[in-house]
């Protein structure tokens, strides 16, 4: 089975190696790129995704989305992914060019010309896809499987205490999604906690004589120096534990199917993912929370994504 994929992104580090995940994998076809401000602002993660498809020699389109969330505008990521999203490099400025379309409308045509055939892949804030959400609710009927990298399902987040970049740098848009997309997988950042990558190996993954690996070792090795000061051993890629999901979902080794929402107020909780774990609420359960993937078969995709498997 071939997945064609419509990638929502922020490249972004982890972002990126999830591109060169499903640029590798046999089984798979990105149809198209569509990007948000998030780990950086739009302009540099419209130019890193442009780069990447550049360097990969990836034939898909790329369509510049939302550059500020629906409501307040909190601070990006640049502390993790450098100032530019790609570890400050000092890459050339991409040659490929953006499409015009707005990234909300591209997935509403594309949805609509290829109905019943499109994975959404969400890797960033989800503010592109609420903003089509809006302007046709409909759009869940024609796009048969959501894989959203998002949340910290316990409360264990990444920025405020509780809170996930992603659902946090954008709320109002993640209620909007799980809300009103009525069954949806999500990687949430608990589980890429569970599933380090032990820097050793990266090292000679990112170190192996290939186009690839080098350009991945450039942009990556400043957020792998920060991650090592701050977490050990273990470097943890969101976004390609996402992609692992997506590629290949007969790998998960466990799962739980529960009613997941974001809350919206609350000095410390905005932004925070709330499940209903013991199922207590009226919410419909309409998440598929990721609990354990194969962890040698996660990094074998890793491996490939760079041309070092
Ligand atoms: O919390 C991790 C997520 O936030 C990843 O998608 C990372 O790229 C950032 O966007
Ligand atoms: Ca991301």
């Amino acid at each position: 089975m071939t997945h064609r994929l419509l990638i929502d992104t922020d490249p972004g580090v982890d972002d990126a190696l999830a591109i060169l995940m499903a640029s590798a994998h046999p089984g798979c076809r990105i149809e198209a790129l569509t990007i948000t401000a998030g780990n950086v602002g739009l302009g540099h993660t419209l130019a890193n995704a442009l780069k990447l498809c550049e360097v990969a020699d990836i034939d898909a389109p790329v369509f510049p989305g939302a550059p500020v969330p629906l409501v307040a505008v909190p601070e990006d990521a640049a502390y993790v992914h450098g100032r530019d999203g790609f570890g400050d490099a000092g890459l050339s400025p991409p040659s490929r060019r953006a499409e015009s379309e707005h990234a909300a409308l591209a997935m509403l045509r594309l949805a609509r010309e290829h109905p019943g055939e499109l994975t959404f892949v969400m890797l960033g804030p989800l503010t592109n896809l609420a903003l089509a959400l809006s302007l046709d609710p409909s759009l869940p009927e024609r796009v048969p499987r959501l894989v959203v990298m998002g949340g910290a399902v316990s409360g264990r987040g990444n920025t405020r205490l509780p809170v996930e970049f992603n659902t946090g740098f954008d709320p109002e848009a993640a209620r909007i999604v799980f809300d009103r997309w009525p069954r949806f997988e999500l990687v949430d950042w608990e589980a890429t906690l569970r599933h380090g990558l032990a820097h050793a190996r990266c090292d000679r993954w990112f170190a192996v004589d290939h186009p690839l690996a080098r350009f991945y070792d450039t942009i990556s090795r400043q957020t792998r120096i920060w991650s090592a000061g701050l977490r050990g051993e273990e470097w943890h890629s969101a976004d390609a534990l996402a992609m692992a999901q997506v590629l290949e979902p007969e790998r998960a080794l466990e799962t739980a199917e529960r009613a997941l929402t974001v809350e919206l107020a609350g000095e410390h909780a905005r932004g925070m993912t709330v499940v209903d774990w013991l199922g207590r609420g009226k919410r419909p359960v309409n998440a598929r929370i990721l609990l354990s993937y194969d962890r040698t078969r996660f990094e074998q995709l890793v491996q490939a994504a760079v041309g070092a498997a």
